[in-house]
């Protein structure tokens, strides 16, 4: 197993070149199985997550092929071509489903699409409970009959699936995901009301329109899907991680430093820029991407409540907390999305932070100095909050468990290092 180390007190400077997006690509190929035609998607990351998803999709019958690389250097954007000319088998096993939750997306396509679904109930970070229901319950309001037995999630509609009003008490990124996948092949109009925002909704509804479905809506809290009999093959190129984009900005904030982030898009992350600028950072659009820079102010500490999206987003509010850490002042940082997202504190207190956690909030009281220490990753976003502090932190801090940033980082070690961090990824014999 892999270890990083990270010497902190450097501050800085260059560029990173943001990959595509882990959350829109996972959705996204899980579209591959809606079309007998090839999907080609553009812009997709190297990551563990991915290669997960597609040993997932392979074992349904897509056939899975790298089509190449969208730079010469063969690090930035893989392409891919998916082809789900027959679905072989319907059944997705727990061996796959557990390692990534995101494999629950299966189910509402194989539906459509084969008429039946057996999906593994998911694993995933742990980071709460995280139920299926809101999929569950959609997909059966589409006229499926659903049932969980033995750990596994029985679905089928043998004869297709009806369009339907569909109202969600509570807003799911992943259950607005599966309900669309579904709702491309039902039988007549389907109106999904209360649904998750998130730009990856957007992209999936990009790529499933570029298919041949008819969604209207993108952007709303409602979509209306009007079911079509058959969608054809698409090209695709995945929209640029906004999660890794406010990582990268949060690096460039807590070091001092200066960082053009290439690809970005600011449009993406407005919530996290608001706080980042009320924190003293500097955060503008450049040549397309965007700049971010905190050479010559002080960090200031400042709020933030995680929300849907157009809110500040859950899967920053770890790397947030390592930042306001080392801010002047106080900041109260709540969680309302996940009940149980604060692993990465009693790390972060372990380097020297003064966080106390209340409920749902994070109180941080920003100190001076942090110190490097010996630190345990829980999930993906709790690791990249440990690498932020270990920049900044003065002496050596490694990083154990990091098969959780392998999941959702490109080669986070070689984009900080080119940008002057003292980081290497080493083989861990203890
Ligand atoms: C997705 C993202 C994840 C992000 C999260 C919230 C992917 C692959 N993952 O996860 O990185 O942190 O959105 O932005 O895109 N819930 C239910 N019942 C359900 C489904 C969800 O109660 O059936 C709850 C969850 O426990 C959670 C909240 O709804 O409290 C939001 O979860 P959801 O938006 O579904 O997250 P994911 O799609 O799993």
């Amino acid at each position: 197993m892999d270890k990083i180390q990270i010497r902190g007190g450097k501050p800085l400077s260059g560029s990173i070149v943001i990959g595509g997006s882990k959350n829109a690509a996972l959705p996204v190929m899980c579209a591959s199985l809606l079309s007998d035609e090839p999907l080609i998607l553009g812009n997709v990351p190297h990551l563990a997550d991915i290669t997960t998803m597609a040993n997932l999709l392979n074992q349904h019958g897509v056939q899975v092929s790298l089509e190449g690389q969208d730079d010469k250097d063969g690090h930035i954007g893989r392409v891919l071509s998916l082809h789900a000319k027959d679905i072989t088998n319907t059944t997705a096993p727990y061996d796959l489903v557990r390692k990534m939750r995101a494999s629950v997306l299966v189910l509402g396509p194989l539906l459509a699409r084969a008429g039946e679904a057996e999906v593994s109930l998911p694993g995933g970070c742990a980071i709460g409970t995280r139920p299926v229901d809101l999929h569950l319950h959609g997909l059966a309001q589409l006229g499926a009959q659903v049932s969980v037995d033995s750990g596994y999630i029985h679905a089928t509609a043998p004869k297709g699936l009806i369009g339907a009003h569909i109202v969600f008490p509570k807003v799911s990124v992943g259950a607005t995901e599966n309900l669309l996948l579904a709702a491309v092949l039902a039988d007549g109009e389907t109106v999904l009301e209360n649904v998750a925002r998130e730009p990856e909704i957007n992209d999936l509804v990009a790529c499933l329109a570029a298919m041949g479905a008819e969604i209207d809506g993108v952007g709303t809290a409602t979509l209306t899907v009007r079911g079509v009999e058959r969608l054809h093959g698409a090209r695709h190129d995945i929209m640029p991680d906004r999660i890794e984009t406010g990582t990268y900005a949060m690096a460039a904030a807590i070091t001092g430093g200066t960082i053009e982030l290439v690809g970005a898009r600011l449009g993406d992350i407005e919530a996290a820029v608001e706080r980042l600028r009320q924190a003293g950072i500097t955060i503008e659009k450049k040549n397309g991407g965007i700049l971010v820079d905190r050479a010559n102010g002080n960090l200031i500490g400042v709020d933030a409540e995680t929300e849907p999206y157009p809110g500040f987003p859950t899967d920053l509010q770890a790397q947030f907390i390592s930042l306001m850490s080392a801010a002047d002042g106080t900041s109260v940082v709540t969680e309302t999305i996940f009940e149980n997202r604060f692993m990465h504190v009693p790390e972060l207190q372990r380097m020297g932070a003064d966080i106390t956690l209340h409920g749902g909030s994070a109180i941080v009281r920003g100190v001076p100095k942090l110190t490097g220490a010996p630190v345990m990753a829980s999930d993906l976003r709790a690791s990249a909050s440990l690498v932020l502090a270990g920049l900044v932190a003065e002496g050596e801090t490694v990083v154990r468990r990091i098969y959780h940033l392998d999941r959702g980082y490109e080669r986070l070690e070689e984009k900080l290092a080119g940008v002057g961090a003292d980081i290497e990824r080493v083989k861990d014999v203890a």
